[in-house]
């Protein structure tokens, strides 16, 4: 069997804990197979990027690196996350294009490709994740690597006339040609994608799936839904309610039902819309008042991008106004906690949870709406809400779906999920523990890994 060696900007380095979809399921990816892990340490340094250091960790070599505070500023907090972060999540609005920050991230890109060449051999097969890395390929071809070399997209393509918009944008966009296979999300992303490639990438689709660059070499794309290690995450949950963080929790809820939402404090969550569809809950089923206490977790991300900060301040007033408007002295409706939360005794605050809400306004998947439903207790499920624009839909239509831009269709999908009777909640779980069970998170790096081979 070949080396696989993965490489993404985030690392989840044992012993730093990390929220992140990418780092949680590259983990498990790596954990059965082993292999070597290549990324940006998150440690940043005075002077240049680029000094290695190595952990080894039962099968898995961690190699990363540091990177230098401006180069850091201008790749991953720059044109990384204020530019191709806003842009793939159909934010036009907020993209910011800077050539400078540009400049920063092929810096950054060719650092990586200098690093990681020379530690490659010939049969290796190498995974390239997200859109940090988009150029890795082309440049490690053009240092001679010819080994397979595959591209996973966590976040989703938004429509080809979106991605036009930005400048300069085939430039960047056709160095995905040089990878062998390039994975999506969902069918839609992968179908925008392959529309992009014919109006505005100069390539051709020869047949679905097939495309061919304008030099003539053909690569494949596919579609491969991430997901999670759904029994581990199932026993972990079960284990973690004697947990004394789970015990406390429990205990302050003083028999209330609990709604939970986990997400990075991030825009494309759509906690602003959240916390209102919350309040607007509150004012619609005056009935079911004080009856449930919603959780929000929401541990700060990228918090020297601008309209991070922003959006902090934005959930700080509107917690606070939703409390004081309908807090009681003996109950705060809404609580909202920035702390980063362990995964495992997240899974019991899951399965402690009536109701999941995840209603992002766009998300590539959302593995924590996966993690709720793997997480509860078969004979007492809670019920997740779940936006249909998160890419998660596609896979889990026995959730309660919302548009979570319609406030009013929150609110009822709340309160019909914190009185849905014992038998439907069962049957709409169980549908969707099949389907989590049969397609994890090793079902999906199986499946990737055989059509990169194959392509
Ligand atoms: N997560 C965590 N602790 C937290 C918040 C989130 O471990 O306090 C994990 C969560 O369990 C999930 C991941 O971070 O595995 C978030 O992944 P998701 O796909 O939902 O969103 P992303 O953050 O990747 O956009
Ligand atoms: C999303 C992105 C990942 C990223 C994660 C956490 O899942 O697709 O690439 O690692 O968010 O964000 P961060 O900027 O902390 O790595």
């Amino acid at each position: 069997m070949s080396r696989l060696v993965v490489v993404s900007n985030r690392v989840a380095v044992p012993g730093e804990s990390r929220a992140g979809g990418l780092a949680v399921a590259l983990q498990a990816a790596l954990g059965e197979r082993g292999g070597v892990w290549f990324g940006w340490s998150g440690k940043t340094v005075r002077g240049a990027s680029g000094e290695i250091r190595e952990h080894v960790d039962g099968d898995i070599r961690y190699v990363t690196v540091d990177l230098d505070r401006a180069d850091l500023d201008a790749y991953y907090n720059g044109f990384s996350n204020r530019t191709l972060w806003p842009l793939l999540h159909f934010r036009l609005d907020l993209v910011d294009y800077d050539r400078a920050t540009r400049l920063g991230y092929n810096r950054v890109n060719e650092m990586f490709a200098d690093k990681l060449a020379p530690m490659l051999r010939d049969d290796d097969i190498v995974w390239v994740h997200d859109y940090h890395l988009i150029p890795l390929a082309s440049m490690l071809r053009e240092r001679g690597v010819g080994c397979k070399i595959g591209f996973f997209l966590h976040v989703p393509v938004p429509s080809a006339d979106l991605l036009m918009a930005m400048p300069d944008h085939r430039r960047l966009f056709s160095t995905l040609y040089a990878y062998d296979l390039l994975g999506f999300q969902t069918r839609r992303d992968n179908d925008r994608f392959q529309s992009y490639v014919r109006l505005y990438g100069g390539g051709r689709i020869v047949e679905p799936g097939l495309l061919e660059a304008p030099d003539g070499h053909r690569f494949r794309t596919g579609t491969f839904p991430i997901s999670i290690d759904t029994p581990l995450i199932e026993r972990q949950a079960a284990a973690a309610m004697s947990k004394p963080a789970l015990r406390d929790m429990r205990a302050s809820l003083e028999r209330r039902m609990l709604a939970i939402g986990v997400d990075r404090l991030d825009y494309s969550k759509g906690l602003p819309e959240r916390f209102h569809g919350f309040e607007r809950y509150l004012q619609r089923h005056p009935e079911q008042k004080g009856s449930l206490t919603y959780l929000q977790i929401a541990p700060v991300s990228r918090g020297d991008v601008g309209e991070y900060q922003q959006l902090r301040n934005q959930l700080e007033q509107i917690a606070g106004h939703i409390n004081g408007a309908h807090a009681a002295p003996d109950w705060t409706p809404l609580r909202y906690v920035n702390r980063n939360i362990p995964h495992a005794t997240l899974t019991g605050f899951y399965r402690s949870a009536r109701v999941g809400l995840v209603t992002p306004l766009r998300d590539g998947m959302n593995l924590v709406a996966k993690e709720y439903v793997a997480s509860q207790d078969p004979e007492d499920p809670g019920v997740l809400v779940l936006s249909l624009l998160a890419g998660a839909a596609q896979e889990l239509p026995q959730a309660l779906m919302v548009n979570p831009h319609d406030l009013d269709g929150v609110a009822d999908a709340i309160a019909a999920a914190a009185t849905m009777p014992l038998a439907e909640r069962k049957e709409r779980w169980h549908a969707m523990m099949e389907h989590l069970r049969e397609r994890d998170i090793h079902a999906w790096r199986r499946d990737y890994l055989a059509a990169l081979e194959a392509a």
